[in-house]
């Protein structure tokens, strides 16, 4: 079945067996709001300067997706959504190469935004598409969820047409391994022991050690950078992590990558979670201090530059 968006041609979601696979998708970019040709978005002053401060915090609302059965790894909608109002005006394009469970699509629909959004799971894209219709917004602007790897972005679109790269990648092959943090066991919680991971697709990032993960993840955002507007920003969300008692700096190893691969970094914001996390436990006391990965992650700002 196709779902077609409101009012043009384009399905709301597009696998690897329907049509439009691998071919070039006619969606728009273009602003349809009236604000000055040099502004960024399409804020008050009032609301920019909210957003100069460099650590932001959020809400999960009752549309987040928390079942990790649903989806392993999700932001909230609310940060999807400051994020694309600080970056884009109405109608402009906004791309997720790793969209899970539809975010930043449901954000995008909530502010008229056009959206594209890629997953290699097809369960994901079934997700996204179910939650857009469920969203019930009939604006002029569309989202489609499309089921390929990132690499293949560039089959879909047009240089210059993108104004926000939003996302957030799998974390390499970090959380490929059994959960045992205390606050699961607190909970009794269900994921205590299961392995988070997206798939064993050889393409997955989630299953690369970081080495494999940083190379291809620049192959990606390379392949991606043409297709941004000169100046238009890529925002990526990842934390470090913890792997047998060694920092893993995973924002180290991307702001090293994309700046080999043509990208600058602009701003390093950090997404505060105290107000979210769970019950956290004791670790390291008393010889062996660790901050919990879990209590902030970082959001790194890049741009394509002139
Ligand atoms: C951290 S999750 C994104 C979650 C999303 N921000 C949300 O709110 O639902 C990362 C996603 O990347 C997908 N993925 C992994 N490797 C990929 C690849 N090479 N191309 C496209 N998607 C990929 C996984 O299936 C997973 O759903």
């Amino acid at each position: 079945m196709i779902i077609k968006n409101n009012d043009m041609n384009l399905p709301r979601m597009i696998r690897e067996t329907t049509e439009y696979y691998r071919t070039n998708i006619a969606i728009n970019s273009k602003r349809t709001c009236s604000c000055a040709p040099n502004s960024l978005n399409c804020l008050s002053g009032k609301e920019w300067l909210k957003c100069q401060i460099g650590v932001w915090q959020f809400f999960y609302e009752s549309r987040d997706i928390r079942d990790k059965d649903l989806h392993p790894a999700t932001f909230p909608i609310s940060l999807a959504k400051k994020v694309i109002s600080l970056f884009t005006h109405e109608g402009e394009l906004v791309v997720d190469p790793f969209v899970g469970s539809g975010t930043t699509l449901l954000a995008a629909q909530d502010l008229n935004r056009n959206a594209v959004g890629f997953d290699l799971q097809e369960k994901y894209i079934d997700l996204c598409a179910k939650r857009l219709i469920s969203n019930n917004l009939f604006n002029h602007a569309q989202q489609v969820a499309i089921q390929d790897d990132g690499l293949d972005i560039p089959y879909y679109l047009e240089p210059n047409l993108i104004s926000l790269i939003w996302t957030s990648p799998p974390y390499a092959n970090l959380l490929n391994r059994k959960r045992k943090n205390k606050s699961r066991r607190d909970r009794n919680n269900e994921q205590l022991n299961k392995v988070e991971q997206y798939s064993q697709d050889p393409r997955d990032l989630g299953i690369m050690a970081l080495e494999e993960y940083t190379q291809a993840i620049g192959n990606i955002f390379e392949g991606l950078l043409p297709l941004l507007k000169p100046k238009g920003h890529c925002v990526i969300n990842v934390p470090d992590m913890w792997w047998e008692n060694e920092r893993i700096t995973i924002h180290v190893s991307l702001i090293n990558e994309l700046r080999k691969r043509g990208y600058e970094l602009r701003n390093t914001i950090i997404w505060d979670r105290t107000n979210i996390v769970n019950k956290i436990g004791i670790f390291g006391y008393p010889s062996n201090y660790i901050t919990m990965g879990t209590t902030f992650e970082y959001l790194l700002d890049f741009w394509r530059p002139v």
